[in-house]
Order: C-alpha cells, then structure tokens, then sequence
C-alpha cells in the first residue's frame, strides 16, 4: 500500500562550528549550509518526501551579530531565488515565520520580495512542498494562533488552534531532524512536532548528507 507523503522537519544546525573547525568565518559555514540545502532539497525529492520544513532563522537569531544576521538574509534571498531549479524539481516553495505585517516582525523588504516571488514562481508546482522557516518561533506562532482563536465564537480547542496556525495545511511532523550534536528541541514547530520522531546526529548542517536523509528516514517507519 503506499504510504502517505512524510514530513521532515530540520533544525539545520552548526554552521558556525562547521566553518571554525576549517579556520573560515562563521558566514563561509553559513554559505555552505545554504548550498548544502540545495543538495538535501534534491535528495528528499529523489526519496519522494512530501513535505521538507528547514529552520533557516529564528525570531531569537535576530541577536546575532549585525554582519552575520547581514549575511544571513542575503542567503535568504540566494535560497528564494532559486526558482529554475525548484522548478525543474517540481517543488513548490513556502514560508513560514512571523506575518510581515505584524508588529514584532523584523523581515526587509528585500526578502520579503524574495520570499513573495518565489512563493508565487512555484506555486503551481505538485512535487514535494518546501517550507522555510525565517523570522520563526514557535511560541509566537502559538500566541499569534490562540489569540486568533480567542475572537471566534465558541471554545477553544485543538483544532481551532490549528486551524489558526501560520500554515494551517502544514501536516503533523514525522521526523524532526537537529544537526551537530545538539540534543534538544529548539523552538521551532512546537505544536506540529508532536509525537514526531527525532534524529539527532553530530553532523553539522553543511555536512548532512543523503545517508544521514536516509538515517533519519528509517525513524519514520
Ligand atoms: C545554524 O548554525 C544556522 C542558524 C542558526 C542561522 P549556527 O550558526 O547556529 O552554528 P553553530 O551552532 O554556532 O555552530
Ligand atoms: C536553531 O539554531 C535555529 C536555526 C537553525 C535557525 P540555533 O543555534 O539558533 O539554536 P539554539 O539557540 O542553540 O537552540
Ligand atoms: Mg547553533
């Protein structure tokens, strides 16, 4: 029987200890991770994986140093802008991350047109459904998502959270992946990760390839 499409969830985490290790610049570990996606993005399509939802920034990185945070949104608006080969893989891109025109979000418009541009380049594609995670937490996407729930008529219950959620179509994770040794959620996809499968590996970001994929996979089954 086939089985319905899995969702894999990945906290693409060690950049910066990726890029120490080599004696590089925090960024240079950075830019590895985003052509390291571009490499997974490839393999999850081969393996038929539904939906990928990567963590490229969350509402806390905001703290970081200026000219990393800098050079962070410019591989944002590199990763969105690879419509020609998310077509060519069928893939349709989304965002996920706190609505641009709410108060605390902090996104430039830059990458706001990326990120529109890209969603819309893509939308017609039917392979596997893409979700970056930028200017996320899952705390606010929960607060953002009662607090919507709160002004309907009726009680508050788990699906009218859900159906209040950032993306309301985003189904249940099915393996939330954390790299480079860190063995803890962080706060990313707090209420669809729940009864997810977990793959921690050591491997930093720019690193985990498609045996690791195929690793964290078996967990799902
Ligand atoms: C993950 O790598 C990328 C982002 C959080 C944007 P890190 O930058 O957190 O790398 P480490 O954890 O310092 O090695
Ligand atoms: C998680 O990595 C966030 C992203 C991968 C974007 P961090 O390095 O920011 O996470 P914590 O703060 O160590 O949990
Ligand atoms: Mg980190």
């Amino acid at each position: 029987m086939d089985q319905p499409p899995l969702h894999v969830a990945c906290i693409m985490d060690g950049n910066g200890r990726w890029a120490a290790r080599r004696g590089l610049p925090r960024t240079a570990g950075h830019t590895e991770g985003e052509e390291n996606l571009a490499r997974v993005v490839r393999a999850a399509v081969r393996r038929n994986i539904g939906w990928l939802t990567v963590f490229g920034f969350s509402t806390e990185n905001w703290r970081r140093p200026r000219p990393e945070v800098r050079h962070i949104l410019g591989l944002h608006e590199r990763l969105f802008g690879r419509v020609a080969e998310l077509n060519e893989l069928n893939v349709r891109v989304q965002w996920i991350g706190r609505p641009f025109d709410s108060r605390e979000a902090r996104t430039p418009r830059y990458v706001q047109r990326a990120i529109r541009k890209a969603v819309a380049d893509t939308a017609n594609n039917t392979g596997m459904v893409l979700t970056v995670a930028f200017d996320y937490g899952g705390r606010s996407e929960l607060v953002a998502a009662v607090e919507a729930a709160r002004h309907d008529d009726g009680a508050i219950t788990a699906d009218t959270i859900g159906q209040h959620l950032y993306l309301p179509d985003l189904p249940p994770v099915d393996v939330l992946v954390r790299t480079s040794g860190e063995r803890r959620v962080s706060n990313f996809l707090l209420w669809q990760s729940a009864g997810a499968a977990i793959y921690f590996t050591e491997t930093p970001w720019p690193d985990f390839d498609s045996d690791e994929l195929d690793a964290a996979l078996a967990l799902a089954h």
